[in-house]
């Protein structure tokens, strides 16, 4: 595996790899590799003949008062992990190849970015649209992977990719679980024995509205009621949202009809932790 920090130096690579025809794809992270990002990973090992993963702990997609300055970080097991799976480049670049002095312009998805996550976090998507966009411009990929446990961030980034006739395709995988259910996320890194038994009420609550959903259970607001029920019984938690919205737009939906967004953020202490589920009917399957 190449590693690169500077951005001429990676996009050169990047053309290289393309003039003998291979086709290049992109795993954006920022880091801390879990199971999570190495499905995606294998997701571009198996699509792609060349995968280029980036490792950088985007600092416009952080508020002042959040966990930028602590977000877990290593890079060498990074290093490790994604050269065993056999990821052909790492791009790891420093904050000033990111964002050097004088740096000024901003991709926003105006109409949904401050919807569900962006409601509490007001720059989040603004900062991951620039950062993702600015990786797609260096590395030019065919494909880019990302993670359904971030579906607005998945949403938001397609739309961006609609909206700014962006030659990238956008694979979205599933989210990976650990055996007691919870997402898998570096955030989870934060959390003691006792919180991450608390936060098992996030995939319990998300249990339970599938459950009712196939039940013929179609009312926004009962699904809600009772997702809040079990994750407010755990003493630390506190609810940033519990919410059923359209998959398109992530507007709220009050009757589910063949698709819907039920999705959850919740505070565990310090800890924000988010998790989801995606409903289609049968007939929307087909
Ligand atoms: O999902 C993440 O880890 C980040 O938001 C991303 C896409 C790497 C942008 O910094």
């Amino acid at each position: 595996m190449k590693t690169f920090s500077a951005v001429p130096d990676m996009r050169s690579e990047v053309r290289t790899q393309k003039a003998r025809g291979k086709t290049v794809g992109l795993v954006p992270t920022m880091g801390y590799l879990h199971e999570g990002h190495l499905s995606l990973i294998r997701g571009s090992i198996r699509q792609m003949d060349y995968t280029v993963a980036s490792v950088f702990v985007n600092p416009a997609q952080f508020a002042p008062n959040e966990d930028l300055q602590q977000y877990p970080r290593d890079m060498k097991r990074d290093s490790d992990l994604l050269e065993k799976e056999g990821v052909n480049s790492l791009f790891a670049p420093g904050d000033d190849q990111m964002y050097p002095q004088g740096f000024g312009t901003y991709v926003e998805v105006v109409d949904m970015q401050h919807k569900l996550c962006g409601r509490s976090r007001p720059a989040h998507f603004r900062g991951v649209c620039t950062v993702v966009l600015k990786l797609f411009n260096i590395i030019e990929p065919d494909a880019a992977f990302f993670g359904q446990k971030d579906a607005q961030q998945a949403i938001i980034i397609r739309k961006m990719v609609r909206d700014l006739n962006l030659d990238v395709k956008i694979e979205v995988m599933p989210i990976v679980r650990d055996e007691q259910g919870l997402a898998l996320s570096s955030r989870n890194a934060y959390l003691s024995p006792e919180l991450k038994k608390q936060a098992l009420s996030l995939s319990a609550s998300l249990k339970e509205a599938q459950n009712m959903i196939e039940s013929g259970e179609r009312t926004a607001e009962k699904i809600i009621r009772r997702m809040k029920k079990i994750i407010g019984s755990e003493p630390s938690a506190r609810i940033d949202y519990v919410e059923v919205v359209d998959t398109d737009n992530l507007d709220p939906l009050k009757k589910i009809d063949d698709q819907a967004l039920i999705a959850v953020a919740v505070f565990f202490e310090k800890v924000r932790l988010i998790d989801n589920f995606m409903f289609e009917s049968k007939e929307k399957k087909q």
